[in-house]
């Protein structure tokens, strides 16, 4: 895909993957539409998104868990920019390493909620957009912990197996649409994500962020007829 101009939503871009995808992409010149909770980072993100060269950057409010505002997002973002053609979805948070029974109720919704089920609503969301493209994908980033288990991650990786089971029926429903669909299922990388929850294991020596990226600007960038939709990094 020629990336330039072309309009991306990075879900999630507030920080970490999200806010280096949106940073390399800038590079690409694109539109970007980026949507967190935490608008100083937003707005810091797109300051040096648009001083990197990308045409256009917004930032958008938003606690994917909330369905109501989601919705309102998803149409101000469809107003404000026209139309959509990469939807990258990255938004997501770390469950504390526990055993299941050391995990409160609230953290299960909340990991549920923010990592699987705004993944399908925003997906669900501007697919009509999407399908009106001539050529369009969505990217979701899963996790290693989508294919593979490992003790103490028992709801981060039950909603990381179900972004990639959804990812893969996409793949079938978008079947000779104009619409490719991919998966990212990534190990570690170094990043805030687990010292949020109080992991505070140390994470130098995992994947840069800054090079996924890198993976993810490579896959949009691709001739038509190439496209890496399963795709597995590791440090
Ligand atoms: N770091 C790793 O080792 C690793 C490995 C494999 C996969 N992943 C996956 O990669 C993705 C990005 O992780 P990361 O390491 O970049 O984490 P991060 O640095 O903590 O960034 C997470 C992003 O998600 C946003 N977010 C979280 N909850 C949200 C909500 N309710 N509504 C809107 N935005 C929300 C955060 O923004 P706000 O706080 O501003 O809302 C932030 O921009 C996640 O899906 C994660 O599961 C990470």
């Amino acid at each position: 895909m020629k990336l330039t101009n072309k309009i991306v939503v990075i879900t999630g871009a507030s920080d970490g993957i999200g806010k280096q995808i949106a940073l390399r992409l800038a590079k690409e010149k694109v539109k970007l539409a980026l949507i967190a909770r935490d608008e100083v980072k937003l707005k810091k993100v797109c300051s040096n998104a648009k001083k990197l060269g990308a045409t256009q950057c917004k930032s958008y409010v938003c606690d994917l868990q909330k369905i109501d505002q989601l919705g309102k997002t998803v149409k101000s973002i469809i107003s404000d920019l026209k139309t959509v053609d990469v939807l990258i979805n990255n938004a997501g948070i770390w469950q504390k390493l526990n055993p299941i029974e050391k995990i409160n109720s609230e953290i299960i919704d909340t990991v549920i909620q923010t990592n699987l089920t705004a993944l399908i609503h925003t997906t669900k969301l501007f697919m009509p957009t999407l399908k009106k493209r001539p050529e369009a994908a969505i990217i979701n980033i899963s996790s290693k912990s989508g294919v593979v288990a490992q003790e103490g991650q028992s709801v981060y990786t039950a909603s990381k197996y179900g972004v990639r089971g959804f990812t893969e029926v996409l793949k079938e429903d978008l079947k000779g649409s104009k619409i490719r669909v991919a998966g990212v299922y990534q190990s570690g990388t170094n990043t805030n994500m687990f010292r949020k929850t109080g992991d505070n294991f140390s994470t130098t020596g995992l994947t840069n962020p800054a090079d996924l990226a890198d993976v993810v600007a490579y896959m949009l960038s691709l001739p038509k007829q190439i496209w890496l939709h399963d795709v597995r990094v590791e440090y």
